[in-house]
């Protein structure tokens, strides 16, 4: 056994921590990180800032600007750069960080050209330390842990947060208890928790059978969880928005577009967007779309069949496997978001992320399938009309190209099998995007008569 915590309580300096339900604040926050009145989630709150104690906008893009410029371990992480408007740990020397967050925004030409939008970005969330957006949440999270002297920490994944939770667990010289679903996630991640030290365990369930029993763990083993019912993993993500943000000079795109797993990530944006107009560092809000594969629709069930009132669980069967969830955990904080923003929720077939994977990599940038779900869904609100052309849009890409090659190879080599689609239609659906290696004898004259053909048929 452990060392025991002593206490699972933080000691509260510029935050308290709220249910989202009934709006008490909570002093020790229970294991699973759920309300102890009602069960609900729970959310970090800045009482200071309603009495008239509220960070000063301009002051602030000043001094989270001129920290691009310092050499300080803090500054140079891209998510504690904004620490005034982040949970305040003890002590900040004791932050894990690994540099996290700083992630780039590209232009994607040829993927506007193919959805019908002039202006289209992404925020590439992959190129973390890690390769996910998982590092923003982990860094603020983990720290919050060892702040509470926790040994052990924990969670249930789909394969990015444990590789980001293993990563951060050994730089904090802590000890970290991964639980994933036996053979559903991608050998990328399952490497990297290995590497990592993480104690690993492949359960034979899925994802939402994992979040069962480590919930069960977690009430009898003093350990600490680090999934995204985690508010202050939230509060880390929060960041990548304000990010945004700055590196668009504080103007606001019209669209931020967001794949949907367990509802955490959309959230976080949300709550940065929101909090950022509230402070007045910008005046307008982006509408946050976010989109989930077929196979994994809940939040675009529970939106359509109940209008976001009920949670409509299913079972999750997608090869984009960042996102198999059926229950996911953050659904109302998504719901609230849609609302608040005015967006809305789609859902792509298998087929329709597969090209749209294939594109983001031909405009040089590349992304695991989960993330590709972002432009899929583009192209159909663009077609419905959500997204009018000349609007601006942010994707989020949340994870590395490398974190699934398997997917990528077995794609162009035309091996994949898709759920719900027969492979012939799948070939033919993505013909376009596929190029297949060729095998060839070792001699110049072989590869430049393939080449020659090759030039034929493009040009
Ligand atoms: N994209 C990637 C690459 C992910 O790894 C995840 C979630 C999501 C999108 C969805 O984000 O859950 O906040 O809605 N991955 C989790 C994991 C569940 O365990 O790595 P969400």
């Amino acid at each position: 056994m452990g060392i025991a915590p002593s206490d699972h309580s933080t000691v509260v300096r510029n935050h308290v921590v709220r249910c989202i339900s009934c709006g008490e604040a909570t002093g020790a926050i229970a294991p699973d990180f759920r309300c102890v009145h009602c069960g609900d989630l729970l959310e970090v709150d800045f009482p200071n800032w309603s009495a008239g104690l509220a960070p000063d906008p301009a002051v602030q893009k000043a001094i989270w600007r001129e920290r691009r410029t310092s050499n300080q371990a803090l500054d140079l992480s891209g998510v504690w750069r904004f620490r005034e408007v982040l949970p305040e740990l003890d002590d900040w020397a004791s932050a894990i960080t690994l540099r996290e967050g700083n992630t780039p925004l590209y232009d994607l030409p040829r993927c506007g050209h193919s959805a019908g939008v002039e202006r289209l970005q992404a925020k590439h969330q992959g190129m973390n330390p890690t390769g996910s957006f998982k590092d923003t949440g982990m860094t603020v999270a983990i720290s919050f842990a060892r702040q509470n002297k926790f040994e052990w920490v924990a969670c249930a994944s789909t394969g990015n947060t444990s590789a980001s939770m293993a990563a951060y667990a050994a730089r904090g010289r802590m000890r970290s208890l991964v639980v994933i679903p036996d053979g559903k996630i991608a050998w990328g991640k399952l490497s990297q928790s290995l590497d990592y030290g993480a104690f690993t365990c492949q359960l034979r369930t899925d994802f939402d059978g994992c979040v069962r029993v480590l919930n069960e763990i977690i009430r009898r083993y003093p350990i600490y969880l680090l999934n995204s019912v985690n508010p202050y993993r939230l509060e880390g993500q929060k960041t990548s928005a304000i990010e945004l943000l700055e590196q668009l000079d504080w103007q606001v795109p019209d669209h931020v577009i967001v794949p949907g797993g367990n509802l955490g990530n959309n959230s976080a944006l949300g709550k940065a967007f929101l909090e950022m107009k509230r402070l007045g560092v910008v005046d307008a809000l982006p509408k946050i779309s976010v989109i989930q594969a077929e196979g994994a629709n809940s939040l675009y069930r529970t939106v359509h069949e109940t209008n976001g009132k009920q949670l409509v669980p299913v079972e999750a069967d997608t090869l984009a496997t960042a996102i198999r969830i059926g229950n996911p955990a953050s659904w109302k904080k998504s719901v609230r978001v849609l609302e608040a923003t005015g967006g809305c929720v789609e859902q792509v077939s298998e087929a329709e992320i597969a090209v749209a994977r294939a594109e983001i990599g031909a405009d040089g940038v590349g992304c695991e399938p989960a993330s590709a779900v972002t432009l899929a869904g583009l192209k159909k609100l663009v077609k419905s009309g959500f997204v009018r052309p000349t609007e601006s849009v942010v994707l989020i890409l949340t994870g590395h190209v490398l974190k699934d090659p398997e997917y990528t190879i077995k794609f162009h080599r035309g091996d994949l099998s898709v759920p719900r689609m027969a492979d012939a239609e799948f070939r033919t659906l993505t013909a376009k995007q596929r190029k297949a290696p060729i095998v060839l004898d070792a001699s110049a004259d072989a590869v430049l008569r393939a080449l020659e053909a090759e030039d034929k048929r493009d040009g």
